[in-house]
């Protein structure tokens, strides 16, 4: 179904086009992709993985929202108090969560529920997830049983609009749409941090159509001593509404899911559904002093003698509650309507600043007119990687593009823009690195340990304009906090090792990305290479363990600090990087220390006996560890996964003893079984049985460290060998359903981007090269913002034959090209086994037609608007010159057709001599 879908959306355009020309085509139709967001999987990788504890399959929210949206929406399906609170394979729902969750490893924060029904007698609902349009990028549409509840939302920016349709079915106290803070558990974070400032983490108003909501909630990462609070402002439609404030009882009465023995005379546990209708029936029980209320239905009565009396005062009748004047619950009543649209302004400024939001956003819109504003923008960004021709129309091209736009969404949706507008234009955002107001872009939700490695060259190629912005709301981050982040969300967070925001704007600088700061980032990037923070054990910021590393030249294992090795290897890559920069901006002081310091590192570590990096002790011994052991010195992986850092292939080469060598010991890891000692993990992870599971050795691609390894063999002239791994790996980590391990921000994805398109960067912020991988997957991609066009001619063949690649026409010369090459836009070509040079240049002239095409397009577009727009306005002879303009372009059109023909007819020939003379 889905297949017939594309095939009719993508076909028809393109028969219209070819029309003119169709029996002269010399050769099968491909495919040219128009609505590029129609290929989007919004759920691959959302099910199956509660808690997250069995394996990955991405780790995966299904969001909607705009393009590195300041708020992602999704539907939730459990109660359950964790951060796996969606699960599109669960048969509940919940309500749909305006969320800014990156991870569930890391938590959600500024998130609130919009529902139907209340806490106290809502019915608990079901859902159709599996049709198609579920969750688009742009809109969530479901279908809520048990009256069949259309319940659609459209976001904006810093907006959204909600509909919900209620059949005639719904009885009128069910029409109902609320929304909500549920509060944490007391030893939460945010619940502590509300506690301490007298405050609460949610709470909600109501006036006549609106509500007017705040949440507190995070799980970490807000600054101490500060408030933080997310508003919203939300507006009703309908004008014969009756307003709700529902009172919270969470805290009056110990809710339990844990059964005790009754311990008053007669009582059995009963089959009250609610917190409220617990509370009405130890009030009509004579003797009820308390009650526990499970949350899967029914209370537990007691008497003052319980032993699990909360409040010590309550020794006759209901305890008093103290916080039922608290109201996190605020529901619009429909009575008889059968319909409601309601909007969503949303700030981390100010109450004021939701309601502008609103304004600005939504005030004039529908939910349709926000979806399809909305399907524009993503069409329009997904463009900027536009695969001019995916190839043939069968089913391998359709899943080579629903995995790719899928893993081009993923990338779009972080780091998150935490910015926002006032109505002259200005932008200001709440930091949450300082937790105050000021002026200018910020950014957010990024694990830097991840992203650092393919996302960001991602972007420096397909979204170099766009990144020069994110790296000034990076350095605006150290500009209010005084550090660069290592895991932002929103603040700064104590999560993984290493600092590698330090990479990214050295890369960025090496390559001359535009729209930032270079002498603060410099600032920024000495900062973590040679400052100590001073805060003890405080690893959220710099590097912890950076005084021993300096001292020792590497982190001993017996030093006190943790994850030694991978410690050490981390400081060494983000010298290295720093030590470039600080060549290229004139620094030469200090990047002779780094340089060396980075050199020192390596050598330090590897061991001559496994010629692997090893547990290095004080004394300078190596303890004996098998290789397949994870953790203690190394990062959720074994020494396989962290002996081979890409920073310095040329000191590698020489610690190995020659190329021959280290590409031996590059084999193995493919080769070794691929078993596991859990180490000091004490238990099996899920990153272990998911690198069993992938079948490649002791190559574990569910996580980050080892992402650069199939390309090293290019690096060291084995192109051979590269490009068989990432075929397979392509086949095997990705598919239309999901990924072979957590997704993370979009870095799974965009190495599987950069992969598709041949191009992998695998030494980022050391040097600017493009390493050349296997052949794209599509013969012709072009990425708009440089103006790149990658082709492959025999992208459509199992496997290719890895042939010359042409840059500008020119074969490349060794495994590379460097982004100052890139940058200025040009052909890449991977020539195939059976089209050879004489195709480069009929590839020009290819290119210049499909521009001219594209600019016939427009033309045409334009004028059959203005035609169909306003036919009263302009005359009949308007419409007769329309229609000459309409003519002239046809007849262009045709000329570029014949050419396009000639072209073909070259190439086929060519190919043909070819096959002679083979
Ligand atoms: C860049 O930042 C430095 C301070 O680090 C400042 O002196 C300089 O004026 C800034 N440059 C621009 C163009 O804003
Ligand atoms: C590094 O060496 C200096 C000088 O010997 C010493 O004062 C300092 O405590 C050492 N730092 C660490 C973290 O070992």
């Amino acid at each position: 179904m889905e297949l017939d879908r594309f095939l009719f959306r993508e076909h028809v355009h393109h028969i219209s086009l070819l029309s003119l020309l169709g029996v002269l085509w010399p050769s099968a139709a491909s495919i040219a992709v128009e609505r590029p967001e129609e290929y989007v999987n919004v759920l691959a990788g959302a099910s199956s993985q509660k808690a997250g504890q069995h394996h990955s399959t991405g780790n995966t929210l299904p969001l909607a929202a705009r393009p590195w949206g300041f708020n992602h929406w999704a539907p939730q399906t459990t109660m359950d108090q964790t951060s796996w609170w969606s699960d599109m394979q669960d048969n509940e729902f919940h309500g749909i969560r305006c969320t800014h969750q990156p991870s569930p490893w890391i938590g959600d924060y500024g998130w609130f529920l919009l529902r139907l029904g209340t806490a106290n007698g809502g019915q608990s609902s079901y859902t159709t997830y599996s049709h198609p349009d579920a969750v688009r990028p742009y809109k969530i549409d479901l279908l809520v049983g048990p009256y069949n509840t259309r319940v659609e939302l459209a976001p904006t920016k810093h907006s959204a609009i909600l509909r919900v349709k209620f059949t005639p079915s719904t009885p009128a106290d069910k029409r109902i749409v609320c929304a909500w803070v549920p509060r944490g558990k007391k030893t939460d974070e945010d619940e502590i941090h509300a506690k301490t400032r007298s405050s609460e983490t949610g709470s909600c108003k109501t006036g006549p159509r609106t509500i007017d909501l705040q949440t507190s909630r995070f799980a970490s990462g807000i600054p101490k001593n500060t408030d933080f609070v997310m508003y919203a402002h939300i507006e009703a439609s309908n004008s014969d509404l009756e307003m709700a404030e529902v009172p919270d009882y969470s805290d009056c009465y110990q809710s339990s899911t844990k059964y005790d023995p009754l311990n008053m005379g007669g009582q059995q546990r009963t089959q009250e559904k609610t917190l409220r209708d617990c509370q009405k029936r130890c009030e009509s029980v004579v003797g009820c002093a308390h009650f526990t209320y499970w949350v899967d239905g029914g209370c537990h009565l007691a008497d003052s003698t319980a032993k699990t009396v909360k409040d010590p005062s309550g020794t006759a009748g209901p305890p008093v509650c103290p916080f039922a004047s608290v109201v996190r619950e605020c529901c619009f009543k429909l009575n008889g309507s059968p319909e409601v649209e309601v909007r969503i302004g949303t700030s981390f400024i100010s109450s004021a600043q939701s309601t502008r939001a609103l304004e600005q956003e939504v005030r004039e819109h529908t939910l349709d007119s926000v979806a399809t504003e909305g399907q524009e923008i993503w069409r329009e960004m997904l463009s900027r990687v536009e695969v001019v021709d995916a190839g043939p129309p069968v089913a391998a091209t359709w899943q080579h593009l629903e995995v790719f736009y899928t893993c081009l969404y993923r990338v779009l949706l972080f780091p998150r823009r935490l910015d926002e507008t006032t109505p002259d234009g200005g932008v200001y955002h709440w930091s949450p690195y300082d937790g105050d107001v000021h002026e200018g872009i910020i950014v957010t939700d990024n694990g830097f340990w991840d992203t650092f490695r393919t996302v960001y060259p991602f972007l420096s190629l397909a979204y170099p304009n766009e990144l020069g912005e994110f790296l000034e709301g990076w350095l605006n981050a150290y500009r209010e906090g005084g550090w660069l982040p290592k895991w932002a969300s929103p603040g700064y967070r104590d999560s993984m090792i290493g600092t590698f925001a330090d990479v990214v704007l050295a890369d960025a600088i090496l390559k001359g990305i535009p729209g930032f700061n270079y002498s603060t980032a410099w600032e920024a990037i000495r900062k973590d290479a040679f400052d100590i923070n001073p805060e003890k054990k405080d690893t959220s910021r710099g590097k912890f363990g950076l005084g021993v590393y300096m001292n020792k030249s590497y982190i001993p294992i017996d030093s006190g600090i943790s994850e030694a090795c991978s410690r050490t290897l981390d400081f060494a890559y983000a010298d290295a990087a720093a030590a470039q920069v600080g060549q290229k901006l004139g620094h030469r002081e200090h990047a002779d220390i780094l340089q060396k310091r980075s050199k020192r590192a390596l050598e330090a570590l590897y061991d001559g006996q496994t010629h692997l990096m090893g547990h290095k002790t004080i004394s300078g011994k190596f303890k004996v560890e098998p290789p397949e052991t994870w953790g203690d010195c190394f990062t959720e992986g074994s020494s396989w996964h962290h002996s081979f850092p890409p920073f310095d292939i040329d000191a590698l080469v020489r610690l190995h003893g020659g190329k021959t060598q280290l590409l031996e010991k590059l084999r193995q890891i493919f080769d070794t079984p691929g078993t596991f000692n859990v180490g000091s993990y004490k238990v099996e992870i899920h990153e272990m049985r998911e690198m069993r599971q992938l079948g490649m050795g002791q190559y574990a691609h569910n996580n980050q460290p080892v992402h650069h390894l199939p390309y090293m063999f290019a690096m060291l002239g084995d192109r051979k060998t590269t490009a068989s791994l990432v075929n397979d790996i392509m086949l095997r980590a990705y598919s239309i359903h999901g990924f072979a391990g957590d997704e993370d921000n979009g870095e799974m994805s965009a190495w599987y981007l950069l992969s598709a398109l041949g191009l992998y960067a695998p030494n980022v912020g050391v040097s600017d090269e493009y390493v050349l991988g296997a052949v794209p997957i599509f013969p012709r991609v072009l990425l708009r913002d440089l103006d790149i066009t990658i082709e492959a001619p025999s992208a459509s063949v199992r496997e290719p034959e890895l042939g010359e690649v042409l840059w500008r026409s020119r074969a490349v010369d060794g495994p590379s090209v460097p982004y100052s090459e890139l940058r200025h836009g040009g052909v890449l070509r991977f020539v195939g086994a059976d089209d050879p040079r004489a195709g480069g240049i009929v590839s020009k002239v290819e290119r210049q037609i499909d521009r001219a095409e594209k600019a016939a397009d427009r033309a045409v577009a334009k004028v059959s608007n203005k035609f169909r727009r306003s036919p009263s306005r302009y005359g009949e002879e308007r419409h007769d010159g329309a229609f000459f303009i309409m003519g002239s372009i046809g007849l262009a059109w045709l000329a570029l057709s014949l050419l396009r023909w000639l072209c073909k007819a070259v190439r086929s020939q060519t190919s043909q001599t070819n096959d002679k003379d083979n």
